[in-house]
């Protein structure tokens, strides 16, 4: 089924059953789309099932999600490694597959050579602007960035963005599907690194770690502050040391690349953190120490952070 707002939209197909895609395909077919999950690794299918049968099911027992429902929305989800099947009968594609501008444009030529000449082609990607991956298509005004947040089924903001050459059609239709699944869609009015959200995020880290390198504060307080001022639910280095400091690096590392701006370059501190392999709850140690338990306690060796 499709609705007013996304005439013609009956199936989605996501490519990539990761941690992003496999969410976002759930709600899809919890909104009423036919979804399809396509991936290299048939593996990711029996997580991918497992885990969304586990949310789900958690969401049931909750009472925030009808059962009958959930039931439905697994009928209406499927799982393939079969591309060019699944591409052909697709309407809208979200795709979701590793963080790497050759394997999207890759991707992107191939959907674009199997889908309908109707079908928008969408990337979930955190940092590539679409612009980047349109000129592998035919269709560039079909193309555009979706950028859910983790995890998917939860976090209501979307940022759409559309590229130059992105029609405002296409920018409709990609907000009209995001609010159809629950969403809040957000519309960039064109394509900056790093969208809007984590842009704001990563100044808030920036600063934080400026402050604890000037001296000014301890990792907990300005934590603290963060969340007793501010209303943050978790403070910066929590956030870091969660999401793991490592990927905020590589991140802050791709950016550079792309504006070689000094300011985007990963700071002191996080740089240490990552050459000694200290990487966050992942690794025991970060801007915090973890014991086995998860339990957080401040760093009390000579490591960097204080
Ligand atoms: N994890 C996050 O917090 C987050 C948030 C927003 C956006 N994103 C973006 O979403 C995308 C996916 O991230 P993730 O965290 O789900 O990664 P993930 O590693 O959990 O999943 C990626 C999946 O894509 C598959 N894959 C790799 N290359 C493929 C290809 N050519 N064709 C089909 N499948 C392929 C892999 O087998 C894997 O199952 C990335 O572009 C990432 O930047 C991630």
């Amino acid at each position: 089924m499709s609705s007013q707002d996304t005439p013609g939209v009956h199936d989605v197909l996501v490519v990539g059953c990761g941690a992003m895609g496999s969410q976002i395909a759930m709600a899809c077919a919890l909104a009423g789309y036919r979804a399809t999950a396509f991936d290299l690794d048939a593996g990711a299918f029996d997580r991918a099932a497992a885990e969304l049968r586990r949310r789900l099911d958690r969401d049931v027992a909750k009472g925030r999600r009808d059962a009958d429902a959930v039931t439905e929305a697994f009928e209406r989800l499927s799982f393939t490694t079969d591309l060019d099947a699944a591409a052909r009968r697709a309407d809208f594609v979200i795709e979701a597959a590793a963080e790497d501008l050759e394997v999207k444009r890759e991707v992107f030529a191939r959907l674009d050579a199997l889908a309908p000449a109707h079908t928008i082609l969408t990337t979930n990607s955190s940092a590539i602007a679409s612009s980047r991956i349109a000129d592998a298509t035919a269709r560039p005004d079909r193309v555009a960035n979706m950028h859910f947040f983790n995890p998917a089924l939860v976090m209501r903001c979307v940022e759409v963005v559309g590229g130059p050459e992105t029609s405002a059609a296409t920018v409709a239709t990609t907000t009209a599907l995001a609010r159809r699944l629950g969403k809040d869609p957000v519309v960039l009015r064109k394509e900056v690194p790093g969208f809007v959200a984590n842009r704001i995020l990563g100044a808030a880290r920036d600063e934080a770690v400026s402050l604890l390198e000037q001296g000014v504060a301890s990792v907990q307080d300005i934590d603290t502050a963060c969340r007793t001022a501010l209303g943050h639910p978790m403070g910066p280095f929590e956030l870091m040391d969660l999401t793991g400091i490592d990927i905020g690096y590589r991140a802050k590392l791709a950016r550079y690349a792309e504006t070689e701006d000094p300011a985007d370059r990963p700071s002191r501190t996080v740089t240490e953190l990552v050459e000694r392999g200290e990487l966050g709850r992942k690794t025991g140690l970060g801007f915090y120490r973890y014991a086995d338990d998860g339990t957080q306690y401040p760093r009390e060796d000579d490591g960097t952070p204080r």
